[in-house]
């Protein structure tokens, strides 16, 4: 059962068994802050954004965490390196693009959201509002 559990998880990171795998080592948050309070000098168009990580736990944690496959960390979206373009630009650095994107279904909150209201399977808030509520 181990060696399934872990093969799945190198195969497909299944959820259960990343949470078994992760479990001792790794605090899941029950929900996350984000902000671009970070980026020295950029003033906030719209208010921070509490996102509710437990409500999203029936999805793979590599949809999101998509750079685990890889490195088997979490970090932070906005780290260094990775989506800490706060310029709105159409890279894949843009912290816009990343969190808005339309053309991304599995990793972009907005791009995903769209999906699951078009698919009738949930009722996911596309709002400005109803993400930056801080
Ligand atoms: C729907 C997308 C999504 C899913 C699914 C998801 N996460 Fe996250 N997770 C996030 C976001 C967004 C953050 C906040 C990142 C930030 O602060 O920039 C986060 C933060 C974290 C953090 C804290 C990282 C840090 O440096 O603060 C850990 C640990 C984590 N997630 C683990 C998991 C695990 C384990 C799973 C699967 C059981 C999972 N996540 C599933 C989106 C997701
Ligand atoms: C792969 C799909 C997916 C991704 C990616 C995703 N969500 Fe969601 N989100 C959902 C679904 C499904 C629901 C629940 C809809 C329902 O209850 O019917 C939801 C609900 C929500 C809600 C309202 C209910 C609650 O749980 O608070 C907020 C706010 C939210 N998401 C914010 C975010 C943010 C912020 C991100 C990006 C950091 C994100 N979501 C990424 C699928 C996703
Ligand atoms: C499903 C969640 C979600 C929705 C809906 C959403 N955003 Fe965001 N947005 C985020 C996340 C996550 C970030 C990154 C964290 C942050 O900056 O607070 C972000 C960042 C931003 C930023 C860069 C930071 C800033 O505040 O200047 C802007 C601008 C922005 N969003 C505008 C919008 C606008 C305009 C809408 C409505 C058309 C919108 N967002 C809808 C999740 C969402």
């Amino acid at each position: 059962m181990k060696r399934i559990c872990t093969l799945a998880f190198v195969a497909a990171l299944l959820v259960g068994c990343a949470v078994a795998a992760f479990a001792e080592k790794l605090e899941i948050p029950e929900s996350v802050t984000m902000s671009p309070k970070q980026f020295a000098g950029y003033t906030a168009k719209k208010g921070d954004v509490e996102f509710n990580h437990a409500s999203h736990m029936q999805i793979a944690c590599a949809d999101c965490h998509h750079t685990v496959t890889d490195s088997y960390t979490f970090q932070g979206c906005m780290s260094e390196g990775c989506h800490d373009n706060i310029a709105i630009k159409p890279e894949p650095s843009s912290v816009y693009r990343t969190f808005h994107s339309t053309k991304d279904t599995t990793k972009s909150c907005v791009g995903c959201h769209r999906k699951v209201k078009r698919d009738g399977s949930g009722d996911a808030p596309i709002a400005c509002k109803s993400c930056h509520t801080k």
